[in-house]
């Protein structure tokens, strides 16, 4: 980076701070990943520089000779990839892909339905406050007790409310969702069936999680979670989505553009093209098994520990932690967790007593430890040190006799963490961890 380095030092070192921060740190929030240095490369290539709305063939722009030519290869990559007739790869990320479908298919005050944001479902799938419920009419379906998804009360709530699109997707599901079973109710109720992959994408290519392909019309995915890709989207359309609308994979690329979209961001487009073709190997199927069997293992060490786990377990890259049993709550848990280097996040559980802002949960994955190559092995030690942190923290706050409603102020959570004195020893340790598995650069 010398040319940064030379025109804009401030910069240049936060990104130095920044890259030592995941240098030396464990990313376990489920949606993050590292993406290699090829992909980076195409993300800061010229590619950025260039305007050019429309589609290849048809842009207000001159000089297309290149990107239409890029445009083309990364459709063709990303139909290949998923199995599907039609691709768009102009979404800048995953919330204008959802919002750009909503477009293209619904008219304002339709219906659609997704999962709460309580239960795991992403803002875009019909939270208040979102575009997807003010310009939209939003209906949501909950998962159950034991955070499942009750198949029989999303046939009941879509037969009532006879939504144009019922989401399947989440950001917090642990388990295989039944896109068979979500196929049927859209059926039954003449809906667009729309399959937000984002957080799974990698692992549907990796053929480690069944493929909505056969049952959706529609697929929308972010690039950089398990795919690990730069931060964009696709937006796919599947055989059965263009037998029950033909026009359908043309509403979409008119939804992105001139619908809610300008220029495309080339730069994003080429570095998803590296991704497909990085995830098209014999070895990201290897890297898909090995997310799976890291949460897996990470799942089962934790229960040894007595954590519980929301749904007793995990069929995927994700784990949802309730930690009522522990007493302490999610922003403690993982503020301490953040402390000694291992990133991940609070969430709520199903049916969470407390708010949003202060939940009874932590969300895990293993997309991006397992990209540095962690393995069972390693997963025991974080599984232990995870424990050691709840202990020790739980520990300090009935020390200092800290109520559960002063641990919602931050500076009394902060002063828990720094009073427990056992942390800086495990922090070493991960530490320790993390120059023993450095980023990787290429996969
Ligand atoms: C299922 C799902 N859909 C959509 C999105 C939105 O993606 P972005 O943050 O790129 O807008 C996310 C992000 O976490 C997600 O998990």
């Amino acid at each position: 980076m010398k040319h940064l380095k030379k025109t804009d030092l401030e910069i240049y070192k936060l990104i130095q701070e920044e890259e030592k921060r995941q240098q030396n740190t464990l990313q376990m929030i489920p949606s993050e990943n590292t993406a290699s240095k090829a992909v980076e490369e195409a993300m800061g290539s010229v590619f950025g520089n260039k305007y050019g709305e429309g589609y290849p063939e048809k842009r207000y722009y001159q000089g297309n000779k290149v990107i239409d030519k890029l445009e083309s290869m990364v459709i063709e990559r990303a139909k290949k990839v998923y199995g599907v007739p039609a691709a768009n790869v102009q979404a800048l990320s995953g919330s204008p892909a959802n919002f750009a479908v909503y477009t293209a298919l619904l008219s304002p005050g339709d219906t659609l339905m997704g999962l709460s944001l309580a239960s795991g479902g992403h803002l875009t799938h019909g939270a208040a406050f979102n575009a997807s419920s003010r310009y939209f009419r939003a209906v949501n379906y909950d998962t159950d007790k034991n955070g499942m998804i009750d198949y029989e009360e999303v046939r009941k709530i879509a037969k009532k409310e006879k939504p144009k699109i019922i989401i399947a997707s989440t950001t917090a599901y642990a388990r295989i969702l039944d896109w068979k079973k979500f196929a049927e109710i859209a059926e039954e109720v003449g809906a667009y069936l729309m399959a937000d992959i984002s957080h799974i994408s990698g692992l549907i290519v990796g053929e480690v999680y069944p493929s909505p392909v056969d049952y959706a019309h529609v697929i929308t995915t972010t690039t950089h979670k398990s795919l690990r890709g730069p931060r964009a989207a696709l937006i796919l359309s599947t055989e059965k989505g263009l037998k029950k609308d033909p026009d359908l994979a043309k509403k979409i690329d008119k939804a992105i553009i001139p619908g809610i979209q300008g220029g495309p961001h080339f730069n994003n487009i080429a570095a998803i093209g590296v991704a497909l073709k990085e995830a098209s190997t014999a070895k990201y199927k290897k890297y898909a098994q090995q997310v799976i069997a890291n949460a897996k293992t990470l799942a089962q060490e934790l229960q040894k520990y007595d954590f519980k786990l929301v749904t007793g377990g995990t069929d995927s890259h994700l784990l949802l932690v309730d930690l009522r049993n522990k007493g302490l709550m999610g922003n403690t848990v993982a503020e301490a967790l953040d402390a000694v280097g291992i990133v991940l996040n609070r969430n709520g559980v199903p049916q969470d007593p407390n708010p949003p802002f202060f939940p009874s949960g932590i969300r895990m994955g293993t997309p991006g430890i397992t990209s540095r190559k962690l393995e069972e092995k390693e997963m025991k030690l974080i599984a232990k040190w995870i424990d050691e942190v709840t202990k020790a923290v739980a520990e300090t706050k009935e020390l200092l006799k800290v109520t559960a409603e002063e641990e919602k102020k931050k500076s009394v959570r902060k002063n828990i963490i720094e009073k427990t004195k056992k942390l800086k020893a495990i922090k070493k340790e991960v530490l320790a961890l993390c120059k023993k598995f450095p980023l990787p650069t290429e996969y």
